[in-house]
């Protein structure tokens, strides 16, 4: 009864709140030396470490700048995603139309950003995307207004099907959680591993964020294949190293997968995770010298080493700090901003990349080695690889 009752009174308040954003004409209420971004991440959940790497990323970027991109003083709106698309519409509107950020940061789950871009384009709001990969925000749901600085579900996953052939195996069984990463990894994986000329048993999946694996486990090792290829990220992964190590597999039936599987997770999986070799735009150990000033500046200030996420969410605030110099700080010059964003060029810790013509990183997927608590480089699985954007018309 309680619960009922918070929740009536929460969906009044939006709806107020709503209602109140909608009378103020767009873009009218942010003083021009001022830039209102919304990040929209998960703070609970499996995904919360990841949420909380981005805002550290994107927040050091910024105070490294002493708070201003090009003069603009950063402010921030944050909500809460919970990793949950059935909430992300509504989200999205708070952030967009309540508190009218001018610019859209986010998030995790690709369910979630899919959401998040339709309420972004329909009020051409800015809309930095930091980590979901779903294939579509570039591809057929590309945008003027749309920008990642992360990665499409389909490269990391590709360049390990490759490696996976070049590594020898013949068959393969893949695992995921049954959403749209999950789905569009175990795709390109698939892909790269035919293309090589190996042959997948079988395609399992759970639904997210489930952890129960044992049947899946008892499944795959009665396939017997030569090589598991899995997506899972955040606590969920480390749970299911754990028990993939615990039912016997990881000693006979070499596991691969997106690093997504081994960033930030290392610790969580007690040692289950030696040795395991994953593909993914960013490791440790990387010869890149803006790596070594932003490891620095990271570890000095939040007292852990960076991951992955915390790398896109310094390359995000990197991206608007491009768009905002190229107008001198003015968010509403919306037509050169872009076309400064779509021009940059980003001095990434994963190394320097650029954007393809549909908004998207164009990067090296390296080849890494879990060893101790990091995932050590020790090769390139794919150059410079651009996502085919299948569907994207600008
Ligand atoms: C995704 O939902 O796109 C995603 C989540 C965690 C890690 C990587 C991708």
């Amino acid at each position: 009864m309680k619960q009922a009752q918070q929740h009536r009174r929460s969906v009044m308040r939006a709806v107020v709140g709503l209602a109140m954003g909608a009378l103020i004409p767009m873009g009218a209420a942010q003083a021009a030396d001022k830039v209102k971004v919304g990040l929209m991440l998960p703070a609970t959940g499996t995904y919360a470490a990841l949420g909380s790497a981005i805002t550290n990323g994107f927040k050091l970027y910024v105070e490294e700048q002493g708070g201003k991109l090009a003069g603009a003083e950063i402010e921030y709106a944050a909500v809460d995603d919970e990793s949950d698309p059935s909430k992300a519409t509504e989200n999205a509107n708070r952030l967009v139309v309540r508190d009218r950020v001018d610019a859209l940061v986010g998030t995790v789950h690709s369910g979630v950003a899919l959401a998040m871009a339709r309420v972004a384009k329909s009020r051409d709001t800015l809309f930095i995307v930091p980590n979901a990969g779903a294939d579509d925000l570039t591809g057929s749901l590309c945008s003027p207004n749309l920008f990642r600085t992360s990665f499409t579900n389909w490269q990391p996953a590709y360049a390990m099907g490759k490696a996976a052939i070049e590594r020898g195996h013949k068959t393969a069984v893949t695992l995921t959680w049954n959403y749209a990463a999950g789905q569009e990894a175990v795709k390109g994986f698939n892909q790269a591993f035919t293309e090589g000329g190996g042959k997948v048993l079988k395609d399992l999946a759970l639904p997210f964020p489930n952890v129960e694996f044992q049947s899946y486990l008892t499944e795959i090792a009665a396939l017997k294949p030569d090589a598991v290829y899995v997506f899972f990220a955040g606590g969920g992964a480390a749970k299911f190293v754990r028990d993939y190590a615990g039912a016997g597999l990881k000693a006979s039936v070499p596991l691969y997968s997106s690093g997504f599987l081994t960033d930030g997770t290392l610790e969580a999986m007690g040692g289950a995770g030696e040795g395991l070799i994953t593909a993914l735009h960013y490791a440790d150990g990387l010869e890149v010298p803006r790596d070594k000033t932003f490891r620095t500046a990271y570890a000095a200030k939040f007292g852990t080493q960076p991951d992955v996420y915390a790398v896109q969410g310094y390359d995000a605030a990197q991206l608007l700090h491009a768009g905002l110099k190229a107008v001198g700080g003015d968010v509403k010059k919306k037509a050169e901003m872009r076309k400064a964003m779509r021009e940059a060029s980003i001095d990434s810790p994963r190394g320097a990349f650029t954007l393809s013509a549909a908004h998207n990183p164009v990067q090296d997927i390296y080849l890494r080695k879990a060893e101790g608590k990091v995932n050590k480089v020790t090769g390139i699985a794919a150059k410079a690889l651009a996502d085919p954007a299948t569907g994207c018309k600008m």
